[in-house]
């Protein structure tokens, strides 16, 4: 039940697949809302928000690869073969992005030469990553993370676009592999 088999995925696969796929999609909205906000407390606010979304999103990411590491994989989706290779490295690309959207993210604010902490939940303080702070560097990691991140949203669009075409229009129950069961 917890654990992948041959047919799909199992319970921690599957909370984490939608877990994170809630928290990063809104996370995409939440960063979009910070640039185009025009009060400054509301501005600042949601940057808080979406520093600290950040990086939980981060802390799951590395939760997720290592089940995913330690874990038998399914099968693969009844599709041929050029789908299946088009699928696996459109999941390899969103898991790239799991990681390399939060890094860039923490690149910016850890290049800001306005050095404002970055809280999580108020709770934890995290230190900067080792770089330079400078406007020209900030500029440089603000377009990579924003580049990134609306990459992935793209991604994210065909991810499940083609989930909704294997469920509606080919109707081979694909949906059902990343869904809770109970065997
Ligand atoms: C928004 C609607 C989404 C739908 C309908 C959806 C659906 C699915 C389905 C059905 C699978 C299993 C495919 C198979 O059995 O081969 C899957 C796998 C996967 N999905 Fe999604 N997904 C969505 C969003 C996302 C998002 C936002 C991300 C990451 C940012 C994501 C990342 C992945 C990854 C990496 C896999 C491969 C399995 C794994 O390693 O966990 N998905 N998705
Ligand atoms: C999966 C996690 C994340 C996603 C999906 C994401 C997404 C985004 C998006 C879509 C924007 C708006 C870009 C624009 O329109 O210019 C943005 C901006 C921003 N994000 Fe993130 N972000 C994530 C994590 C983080 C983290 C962990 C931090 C910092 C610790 C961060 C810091 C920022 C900052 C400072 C901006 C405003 C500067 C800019 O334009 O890039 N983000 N983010």
């Amino acid at each position: 039940m917890f654990r992948n088999s041959s047919q799909g995925y199992g319970w921690v696969s599957v909370g984490l697949h939608w877990l994170m796929a809630i928290l990063f999609v809104g996370q995409i909205g939440l960063g979009y809302a910070t640039q185009a906000v025009t009060d400054p407390a509301l501005q600042f606010d949601l940057y808080q928000w979406h520093k600290s979304t950040g990086f939980l999103l981060l802390a799951l990411a590395l939760l997720r690869l290592t089940w995913r590491l330690s874990e038998r994989q399914p099968d693969d989706a009844p599709s041929s073969r050029s789908l299946q290779r088009s699928a696996k490295l459109v999941h390899l690309g969103l898991f790239v992005a799991l990681f390399a959207v939060p890094l860039t993210g923490w690149a910016v604010a850890s290049t800001s030469v306005l050095d404002i902490p970055s809280y999580v939940f108020n709770l934890v303080v995290i230190p900067p990553l080792p770089l330079t702070p400078s406007d020209a560097a900030e500029a440089f990691w603000s377009t990579l993370h924003a580049t990134l991140a609306y990459g992935a949203a793209a991604l994210i669009a065909s991810h499940a676009g083609a989930a909704l075409w294997h469920q509606f229009i080919r109707r081979d129950g694909l949906l059902r592999r990343m869904w809770f069961r109970s065997a």
